[in-house]
């Protein structure tokens, strides 16, 4: 949308505006150059003719033009985006044995697309043959009425033939304008949907005149929360983290975890209550600030196509090698690394898709290491690694817990082992246990 409807509004600032002038200028112009050289009456059927198929042929044909066009983009538009969900799923389409059936969908939509490109054609060709229809009748006409004036005396051959030359060849211009709605329909298309896209509001907007805080503590008070107006995801929570602990939230998948730590992060706007760092609520702390007090490791990684070392830098863009390798250290990943042909420098390819879940896994906890934020919120991070490797992290997670806080999410009996305290979530409502 960003690159191709923007391209179809600079083709209309820089390729509507100008026609327009230009035949103006133009049509004024032989108008008078023929009334003042040979005479007024082939100039008057030049500007009858000039206008209606300028102005009259246009306002004509704009009305299906414009409604084939729309429909046309919109149909372009989804087939695109079907196409592409296709490509992405394709691990999953296969799993499930189900490429025949997505093919035929495929193919379904492109025939759709076809016929909506066809019927599009077929306007635009019909406006275009009226438009030739009127330039061939302008000709005739004008013809005729020279040839009447020469035939009655009135106007002498040779002017009457530089009039009617003039006249046949200054009807590019209007016909441009004329080819103008066909053009134009896309571009209204592509302005709605380009202005769609501006008049689209953030779930939350940045905070950028609060407070910085210096994370020393965080307290939840009479959290309460829902995605949609109807169901509440959470309801009343209460907990509260310190330094030097590591805090574990269980519950059954769907009972909100994830939902607590992203409103944490202000993912979201929250209900009531308060979420407060240091005694401020999370919406007066500067979003940046925040950030830099608070980092998380979500259920699901990305990693960019690009190397291992530009994917860690990502937490801190400065990092030294050095801080990488401790880094990647605690989080049990710095040995896999050293055995890959390429080390810090090899490639993770698209979507991380080199690497095993547990690896891009603990690299996603790596980051959070070598981010050095003071709040750790840690969404399952050990969901994919094998017990020996969980046995490292959570053998550094304890190391760091000295001078931040960690809160940790996971299912698992022997993560939830490390924790100081634990805190259950039920239906939406949060017990310590
Ligand atoms: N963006 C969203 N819009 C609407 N509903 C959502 C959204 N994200 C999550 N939910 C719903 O909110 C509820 C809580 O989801 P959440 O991800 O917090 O669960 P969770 O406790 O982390 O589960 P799991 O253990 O499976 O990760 C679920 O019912 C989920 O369907
Ligand atoms: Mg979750």
């Amino acid at each position: 949308m960003i690159t191709a409807d923007t391209e179809t509004l600079e083709v209309f600032y820089a390729h509507t505006i100008s026609p327009i002038f230009i035949a103006i200028i133009v049509s004024i112009s032989v108008s008078l150059f023929v009334g003042l050289f040979a005479s007024w009456r082939i100039a008057l059927v030049a500007v009858a003719f000039y206008l209606l198929i300028g102005i009259v042929v246009p306002v004509i044909t704009s009305g299906k033009l414009k409604e084939s066009g729309v429909k046309y983009r919109k149909e372009f538009a989804s087939f695109n985006a079907y196409f592409l969900d296709s490509i992405k799923g394709v691990r999953d389409i296969v799993i499930n044995n189900a490429g025949e059936q997505r093919k035929a969908e495929v193919n379904r939509r492109s025939s759709v697309l076809l016929a909506q490109t066809k019927k599009m054609k077929h306007e635009s060709a019909k406006a275009s043959s009226l438009t030739e229809l009127m330039v061939s009748t302008a000709i005739i006409v004008t013809l005729a009425v020279g040839v009447v004036l020469v035939a009655t005396g009135n106007l002498a051959a040779y002017k009457m033939i530089v009039a009617v030359v003039a006249v046949f060849g200054s009807f590019g211009p209007v016909i441009a304008v004329s080819a103008l709605p066909s053009n134009l329909t896309n571009t209204f298309a592509s302005g709605d949907r380009v202005l769609d896209l501006l008049a689209e509001r953030p779930a939350v907007t940045e905070v950028t005149n609060g407070k910085n805080i210096e994370y020393e503590n965080l307290e939840v008070k009479d959290l309460c929360f829902s995605y949609d107006k109807n169901a509440e995801v959470l309801k009343n929570v209460r907990m509260n983290a310190e330094k030097g602990e590591i805090v574990g939230i269980v519950g059954e998948s769907g009972c909100g975890k994830s939902t607590l730590l992203k409103l944490m992060l202000r993912f979201w706007e929250k209900g009531k209550g308060e979420i407060a760092y240091n005694g401020v609520d999370v919406d007066k702390i500067n979003t940046s600030n925040l950030l830099d007090n608070v980092t998380m490791v979500s259920q699901s990684t990305y990693l960019f196509d690009d190397t291992i070392e530009e994917n860690l830098r990502i937490a801190k863009a400065d990092a030294t090698e050095e801080e990488m390798e401790e880094a990647c250290k605690l989080a049990s990943v710095h040995d896999f690394i050293t055995t890959l042909p390429d080390g810090y420098k090899t490639k993770v390819g698209v979507m991380g898709d080199n690497l095993s879940a547990g690896e891009k896994q603990r690299i996603g906890l790596a980051r959070a290491f070598l981010k050095g934020s003071q709040l750790i919120l840690l969404d399952e991070p050990t969901s994919n690694v094998d017990s020996i490797n969980e046995g490292i992290i959570l053998k550094a997670l304890k190391e760091q817990k000295n001078k931040k806080s960690i809160i940790l999410v996971s299912h698992r009996e022997s993560t939830m082992a490390i924790a100081d305290r634990v805190y259950r979530i039920d239906k939406g409502i949060i017990t310590e246990v």
